[in-house]
């Protein structure tokens, strides 16, 4: 099976790189070592080594774009990561782990020396703890994608100082929890990713630095409380995902800090009660899903501050009654025939 595997990655890598002809392949595996000691290249490393990259162009320095795969046990300080020194132009920067997990750090060594570097893709290891500085200070970082590593716990400043990055993805890991300094040094981040994490607490005051995020994905994790003041700092969050939540109530006033918000979209937590100023300070708001709750009354009044909002899903809930003054902003789009209230379901 994992012969199969490594198989097909490799299929797929020469469909994804057609420059990458048997030729070149062939050509570095003839190289002596003694010609690669004094001529090291991560762009040309022995293919039965423990990391293997394909590059958009195998020349010294010359690599903008890097494809590597990690395929044998390598520790953090291997000489190898320090190869990368021969390819620091590299804007692109991607590093799979077959089989899956076989690495347990971010490799620092190789990081630091890509100056130049855009944007970072790491998947398929398995990292327990990103650790202070880990990407290395660069400077002209963008996106930083760490879907699927196994991540349990993040220390303050691993991101920092990462003054340029705009994108965070952090999906499909194990993150129980955010703190004050998980996200200090990324001050123009506007798209942070969490999904599919296994968060139960967020500290007050850890998105406070965040004043630039558009987009907040919180969605598939295990939080059952949120405070009025957990998203504090995020005047300029336009989205906030947080559905399939345990969440149960929402209090008075929990999202005002972020006047800018459009769309907050609940679906499929459990809440019963809402605070009559949950929704309130939202001038912005268009979009407002509780669907799949366990909401026996929808009467906030806050709501009447939002003169935008043309969608409301309160699809499968429990509901009994529903207020004029609720709805009413409701009302007043529907007369320019452009908002939808959703109510099929368990409703009435
Ligand atoms: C990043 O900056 C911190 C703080 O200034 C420093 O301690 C660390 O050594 C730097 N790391 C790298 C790889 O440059
Ligand atoms: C999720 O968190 C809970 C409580 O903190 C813990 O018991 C559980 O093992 C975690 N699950 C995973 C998949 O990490
Ligand atoms: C409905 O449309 C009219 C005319 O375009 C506009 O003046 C009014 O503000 C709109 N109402 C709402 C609630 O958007």
């Amino acid at each position: 099976m994992a012969v199969k595997l490594t198989a097909l990655v490799c299929t797929l890598l020469l469909v994804l790189n057609p420059e990458l002809t048997n030729g070149s392949r062939s050509r570095s595996r003839s190289k002596s070592s003694e010609e690669r000691k004094h001529n090291p290249n991560a762009c040309d490393l022995p293919s039965d080594g423990q990391v293997f990259c394909y590059c958009d162009n195998n020349e010294r320095m010359m690599a903008r774009d890097a494809s590597c795969w990690v395929f044998n046990e390598i520790k953090r300080d291997d000489p190898t990561w320090e190869l990368f020194s021969s390819q620091n132009e590299l804007v692109k920067f991607k590093l799979l782990v077959r089989p899956q997990g076989n690495l347990d750090y971010v490799p620092t060594d190789a990081i630091k020396h890509l100056h130049h570097a855009k944007s970072i893709d790491i998947q398929y290891a398995a990292i327990p703890t990103i650790h202070p500085h880990a990407f290395a200070n660069l400077s002209k970082l963008e996106e930083l994608f760490l879907t699927r590593n196994q991540i349990q716990k993040i220390k303050p400043n691993a991101f920092a100082y990462l003054p340029r990055l705009k994108q965070l993805k952090l999906e499909e890991n194990r993150i129980s929890s955010l703190q004050v300094g998980t996200f200090t040094g990324v001050p123009h981040l506007t798209h942070l990713y969490i999904n599919q994490n296994n968060i139960t607490k967020i500290e007050e005051g850890t998105f406070e630095l965040l004043k630039h995020l558009e987009v907040l994905g919180l969605t598939m994790n295990n939080l059952q409380k949120i405070s009025d003041r957990v998203f504090r700092g995020l005047m300029r969050l336009e989205q906030l995902e947080l559905s399939e939540n345990q969440l149960t109530e929402l209090p008075d006033m929990v999202f005002s800090e972020m006047s800018n918000l459009r769309e907050i979209d609940l679906d499929r937590n459990a809440i019963q009660k809402i605070g009559t100023y949950a929704f309130a300070g939202l001038p912005r708001l268009e979009r407002l899903s509780l669907g799949g709750n366990q909401l026996t009354v929808f009467d906030t009044y806050g709501l009447q501050g939002s003169p935008s909002l043309s969608v409301l899903d309160l699809r499968e809930n429990e509901l009994r009654t529903l207020t004029r003054e609720t709805i009413q902003p409701m009302m007043n789009q529907l007369t320019n025939r452009s908002a939808y209230l959703l109510l099929t379901g368990k409703t009435l």
